[in-house]
């Protein structure tokens, strides 16, 4: 690992929480990143689905003390354009040729999803920094995670899709260094309504039920 890929996921393992926005509508994306943020939130994943993504990674990262991610990466040229908008990390929800080669080249983390053992270790051992459980709760929550974790002691995971802020502190006793939220946090209805208030609130719901005793070192 490099100084730059350290830096993110010593961030990534003591905030605990990446919040993956997907939304419909760039403006929508950027209203939840900016609600988030306020809220305390200090690493963001903007999944590429949204249109006009890469415009939006690279204001983002004009915000100090941010940390902006590319979510969703599903080709070799995905990874680029992220990385070219200043991505400082890369999510994908499956194994896709070309990622972490991009990532390695450009210094930082590849989070490779990953639904058995045998995607995790090809992942692990292909260069990725890290793991995406995917989907987590759907392939066993928690329980899936500690028994996983025990085979793999030295793989990071980054457990994420149906996560709430109720199950998110099991994750983190199961050994994921961190977890991944999106529709918990953020969802189509709030954001859609423009309800600033919810979204805020259950942001600081779930950093007040992350304790800094259950972080994994990276
Ligand atoms: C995603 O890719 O959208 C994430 O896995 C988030 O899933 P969630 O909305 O179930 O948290």
């Amino acid at each position: 690992m490099n100084a730059m890929t350290d830096d993110v996921l010593v961030e990534l393992a003591r905030v605990k929480a990446v919040p993956v926005i997907r939304a419909g509508s760039i403006e929508h994306a950027m209203r939840a990143a900016l609600w988030l943020a306020e809220a305390g939130m200090t690493v963001l994943e903007m999944t590429l689905t949204t249109p006009g993504v890469f415009e939006g990674i690279a204001e983002l990262r004009r915000m100090p003390g941010l940390i902006v991610g590319a979510g969703t990466v599903l080709s070799r040229q995905d990874a680029r354009l992220a990385i070219a908008a200043g991505s400082q990390f890369v999510v994908t929800p499956c194994w896709v040729e070309g990622v972490i080669e991009q990532a390695l080249m450009a210094k930082i983390p590849a989070l490779i999803g990953t639904a058995n053992p045998s995607e995790i270790w090809h992942a692990h051992t292909a260069g990725a920094a890290a793991v995406k459980v995917f989907p987590a709760a759907c392939v066993g929550g928690a329980a899936y995670v500690k028994q996983v974790r025990a085979v793999f002691p030295g793989v990071r995971m980054m457990p994420t899709g149906g996560v709430t802020v109720e199950t998110a502190p099991d994750y983190l006793a199961a050994g994921a260094f961190c977890i991944g939220l999106g529709s918990e946090l953020v969802s189509a209805k709030a954001l859609v309504a423009n309800d600033k208030a919810s979204v805020v609130a259950k942001a600081r719901q779930l950093l007040e039920r992350l304790s800094p005793s259950q972080t994994m070192a990276v």
